[in-house]
């Protein structure tokens, strides 16, 4: 008997720089999970349209913004995202790797999918909610989100989508809206289910999550001196250098927890315990294990950079093969709902 592997599907916003919490919490994981199933990974370009405004504003002072910016931040901020992945280790070759409107398909699914959707159930999203409370514009696209992100996992028929905290209610509204169509139309769609990333909770410079939002990052693609000047200015409390220090309530040790071997970190501790240590110096160690770690990362991200046609290339491939499966699903979708299997040209 053949079982059928398991799909694996993720989508990332392309919104911006990435950093050591988005590394940590999820990045990594997802790219060690290439290497045990069949993963599908995709830039959410269709998705970051609902941000865009503010995603310019990031690059570009408000009052100078034109029409042409808010194209080429879209552009950059996914090409920079294509670029970090695959630095980062991600293998086209074994992970299907590509943009989401390189694959338009989904669009016409999240439209068929609307017409299964409640609106009580969409009204329900804490997201929509949240994001409209920061200030972004409550455009029908930030509403219908959610149906757009359910129908990118289920137009590759996803078994396991693997997020962050703040994406499982999208998650179970996938669910639901796959049953919904299931019952309505036919058996289609496996239900999928979320793989909660194991986070570890990053802290940023001042303590709080690591998050852009509110600019306490350390970015994993910063280097040399604006890089030794964010480490540099890690919050620490102010007990003197020959005092002992709590290893547990220092966010340079936490930090540099992460990269740090079982050793390294309860000789570290011992350090702090004993008194001695100063804080400038655990930084100074931690910023050696962040270019030590990051370091040949950079290198790669460097090489793709130089070569933005063939990063180009390696998107195309893998919008081919995610088109492909798209495809044999819409030709599914539309005989139920009667239309014809595949649309003209
Ligand atoms: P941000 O808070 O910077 O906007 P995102 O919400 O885009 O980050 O995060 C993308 C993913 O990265 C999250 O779903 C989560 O898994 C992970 N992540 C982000 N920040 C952290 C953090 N400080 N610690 C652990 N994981 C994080
Ligand atoms: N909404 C997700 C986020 O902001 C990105 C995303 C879009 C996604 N479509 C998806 C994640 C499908 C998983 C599956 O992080």
């Amino acid at each position: 008997m053949t079982t059928t592997p398991k799909r694996v599907l993720s989508g990332v916003q392309p919104s911006g720089k990435l950093h050591l919490g988005n590394y940590f919490g999820a990045i990594r994981q997802h790219i060690a999970l290439q290497e045990e199933m069949q993963c599908f990974y995709f830039i959410a370009d269709y998705h970051a349209l609902t941000t865009l405004e503010e995603a310019t504003r990031r690059r570009i002072d408000r009052e100078k913004i034109k029409p042409a910016d808010r194209a080429e931040t879209l552009r950059e901020n996914t090409f920079d995202v294509a670029l970090d992945y695959l630095a980062l280790g991600l293998d086209p070759d074994k992970a299907v790797f590509f943009r989401q409107s390189d694959v338009p398909e989904v669009a016409e699914l999240a439209w068929i999918f609307s017409t299964v959707t409640n609106m009580g159930l969409l009204e329900r999203a804490v997201s929509y909610k949240e994001k409209v409370e920061k200030g972004i514009d409550a455009s029908v696209g930030l509403f219908f989100y959610p149906v757009l992100m359910a129908a990118d996992i289920l137009i590759y028929r996803s078994h396991l989508v693997p997020v962050g905290k703040d994406q499982v209610q999208h998650i179970e509204m996938t669910q639901d809206i796959a049953g919904k169509f299931n019952r309505t139309y036919g058996d289609i769609f496996p239900i999928p289910e979320y793989r909660l990333d194991k986070e570890p909770k990053v802290p940023g410079i001042d303590g709080q999550k690591m998050s852009k939002s509110y600019n306490n990052t350390i970015d994993i693609f910063a280097e040399g001196k604006a890089l030794q000047k964010t480490v540099m200015s890690i919050v620490t409390d102010s007990t003197p250098v020959e005092a002992p220090k709590d290893p547990e309530r220092c966010n340079v040790f936490a930090l540099y927890s992460l990269f740090a071997t079982e050793e390294e970190k309860a000789a570290l501790a011992a350090r702090y315990r004993a008194g001695g240590l100063g804080y400038g110096e655990a930084k100074k160690m931690l910023l050696e294990k962040i270019n030590a770690y990051f370091g040949p990362f950079r290198e790669r991200r460097k090489q793709l950079a130089a070569h933005p046609d063939q990063v180009e290339t390696l998107l195309q491939r893998g919008a081919q093969r995610a088109r492909a499966e798209a495809r044999k699903t819409m030709a599914l979708v539309r005989q139920a709902v009667g239309m014809k299997a595949a649309s003209m040209g």
